[in-house]
């Protein structure tokens, strides 16, 4: 089962970001945005997993959980990946002054490798992906587009993981939550 672990969207936050979408339109073809209801953040992608090592990476995932304190984190401004040249990714970004969602991640990554998952070796670049490209034949005006985009910030307060599950077809994948687990700090 290809297993990552994320932070669920508000309507909200879900809302704005599919205005900036609209708002950014069709200015590449073969621009694939990403549906509403599969926003997510991603704080650990785990890849494949075994059946059998679910339930230990569920238990793993909410011990962590029970260390973590709520926070509230900032959506912020728009990029592509890479930063030069086609894009292939856009994105909505995270701002987080306290610094919690980094050692958010931080925690995840430490608590899930006595499971056999590599620790990270890149810094955490928490980004909200809007869109994915093939072939960006744009000729820079997509890139351009995100770069004049402008919103009002929506904040999000954060309480809880969720261990989701993704299944690829042609259709683009299907995620769905596994389980749920809940920051016990106050
Ligand atoms: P992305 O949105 O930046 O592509 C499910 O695939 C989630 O895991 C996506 O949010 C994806 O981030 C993230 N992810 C991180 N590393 C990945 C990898 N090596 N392969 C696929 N998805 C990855």
């Amino acid at each position: 089962m290809r297993l990552f672990v994320a932070i669920e969207l508000s309507d909200r936050v879900r809302s704005v970001l599919a205005d900036v979408q609209a708002s950014l339109g069709a200015t590449s073809h073969g621009i694939r945005w990403i549906p509403r209801d599969r926003m997510h953040l991603t704080l650990k992608f785990l890849g494949d997993v075994p059946d059998r090592d679910v339930d230990g990476v569920a238990k793993a995932v909410r011990s962590v959980a029970k260390e973590l304190k709520g926070f509230d984190m900032e959506i912020a401004g728009a990029g592509c990946f890479p930063p030069r040249g086609p894009v292939r990714i856009v994105w909505a970004g995270l701002q987080e002054k306290s610094g919690t969602l980094a050692e958010c991640a931080k925690q995840l990554d430490q608590g899930l490798h006595p499971l056999g998952f590599p620790q990270e070796l890149r810094p955490f670049s928490p980004h909200l992906t809007l869109a994915r490209l093939r072939h960006d034949d744009s000729d820079g005006a997509l890139r351009t587009a995100v770069e004049k985009c402008t919103y009002s910030p929506v904040t999000q307060a954060v309480s809880k993981l969720t261990l989701m599950s993704s299944v690829l077809s042609r259709k683009g994948p299907t995620y769905a939550p596994i389980c749920s687990a809940r920051f016990s700090r106050i």
